[in-house]
């Protein structure tokens, strides 16, 4: 173990995030973890240390809590931050705007401010597709121009540019550590560490594809509402990319030692797009998801859900070419994963 490379990871309970922790555990890294465990189990680091056999470090806090985290940075030497908290529902954020800018934009700042105090200024942020709006191109390259349409997305654009803010304001002001910031543009995670041991695991009815096809083919909810079959699409429904979330923490990995190197040595704040770069409809879901499983989908098409676009998906050439990643894993991968963690886990972490 490398006690110079220590890892604290925000977020770290929760789906993306316990995920990472193994990738990192594995890639031989000191991780600690902050979580207040709003949105998961500690059931799910326990599964961590369990498939890597090796320990890591749980503090439960809040990141809006400037006291406690700072503790954690006085206590534990962290070299980076992989910064995964945050609340990520599209629904809720437009009942509850405020909730989510004091969640999200908020607890980033508290992050930041500590991160400075200990000079450790190395991150790599979970941002989000949902940050490029609505946008005639539905290949998204990262210099498109920003413009999210729901509160959820603003936040993930405000700490977007907050952080290109921090970053030029060390061009201003050249500092002997300078900010080093990959902001990693997520398309659609799906799928499960294949051990089935930790995966998705949402509260109540879901609002993804994913985790609602899964549980309709479990017997748990009757029927999947397809939501739209009049698009612009081959098949009338709606397009993504998906990403199998193995292949996601994997970029995260690369991005981290990307900051080390002499393309961010005078530091920086850069945008990756980490997507497979191919659209899948809902219909080809379905349908992968019955070859796999063997399981019946039922389904009914119903009206487009509000706030939808079409199709959209990744243009993740910069990945590949600066971070040296891209996607390994099949869509049959990503349907057989999460069948796994469902089957074994029928009550999720319960
Ligand atoms: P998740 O809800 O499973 O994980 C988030 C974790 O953060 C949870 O464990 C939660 O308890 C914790 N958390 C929330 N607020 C906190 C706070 N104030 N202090 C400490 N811990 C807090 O979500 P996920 O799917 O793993 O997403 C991780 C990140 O990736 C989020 O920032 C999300 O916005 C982003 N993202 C997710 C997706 C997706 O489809 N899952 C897509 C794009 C971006
Ligand atoms: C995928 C497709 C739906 C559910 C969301 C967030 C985005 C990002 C990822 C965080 C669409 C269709 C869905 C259902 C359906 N999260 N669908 N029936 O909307 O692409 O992205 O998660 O950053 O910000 O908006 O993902 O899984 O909800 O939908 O037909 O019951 O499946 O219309 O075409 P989405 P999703």
């Amino acid at each position: 173990m490398n006690s110079a490379k220590s890892v604290l990871v925000t977020g770290g309970a929760g789906y993306i995030g316990s995920h990472a922790c193994v990738e990192l555990l594995q890639a031989g890294y000191r991780v600690v973890v902050v979580d207040n465990l709003e949105n998961s189990k500690f059931e799910a680091l326990k599964r961590v240390q369990e498939i890597t056999d090796k320990p890591l470090t749980f503090y439960q806090v809040d990141i809006r809590d400037h006291a406690s985290l700072a503790d954690v940075f006085a206590k534990e030497a962290i070299t980076s931050v992989m910064h995964f908290a945050g609340l990520k529902a599209v629904g809720e954020s437009c009942e509850l705007p405020l909730k989510y800018y004091h969640n999200n934009v908020y607890g980033t700042i508290v992050l930041l401010q500590v991160m400075a105090e200990a000079n450790v200024k190395q991150l790599v942020f979970s941002s989000s597709a949902t940050v490029y709006g609505t946008n005639p191109q539905v290949q998204y390259t990262e210099d498109l121009p920003i413009g999210a349409v729901n509160p959820y997305g603003r936040t993930k654009a405000m700490i977007e540019d907050m952080l290109r803010d921090l970053s030029a304001a060390d061009a201003i002001k050249p500092s002997q550590s300078p900010w080093k910031i990959a902001l990693l543009r997520y398309f659609n995670p799906i799928g499960a560490h294949e051990s089935g041991r930790i995966g998705e695991d949402p509260n109540g009815i879901p609002n993804n594809l994913m985790p609602y096809v899964t549980q309709v083919a479990i017997g748990k909810l009757a029927q999947l509402s397809v939501f739209g079959d009049d698009y612009p699409t081959p098949d009338g429904t709606g397009v993504r990319d998906y990403i199998h979330v193995v292949d996601l923490v994997k970029g995260h990995i690369k991005a981290i030692q990307a900051l080390q190197t002499e393309k961010f040595a005078a530091g920086g704040c850069k945008a990756y797009n980490l997507g497979a770069g191919k659209g899948c409809s809902v219909l080809e879901i379905i349908g992968t998801f019955e070859k796999i499983t063997g399981r019946k989908v039922n389904y009914s098409f119903a009206p487009r859900r509000a706030g939808d676009l079409p199709e959209y998906y990744a243009n993740p050439a910069l990945a590949l070419q600066e971070l040296g990643w891209q996607v390994e894993k099949t869509l049959e991968d990503m349907v057989a994963d999460t069948w796994l963690w469902q089957v074994n886990n029928p009550q999720g972490y319960n």
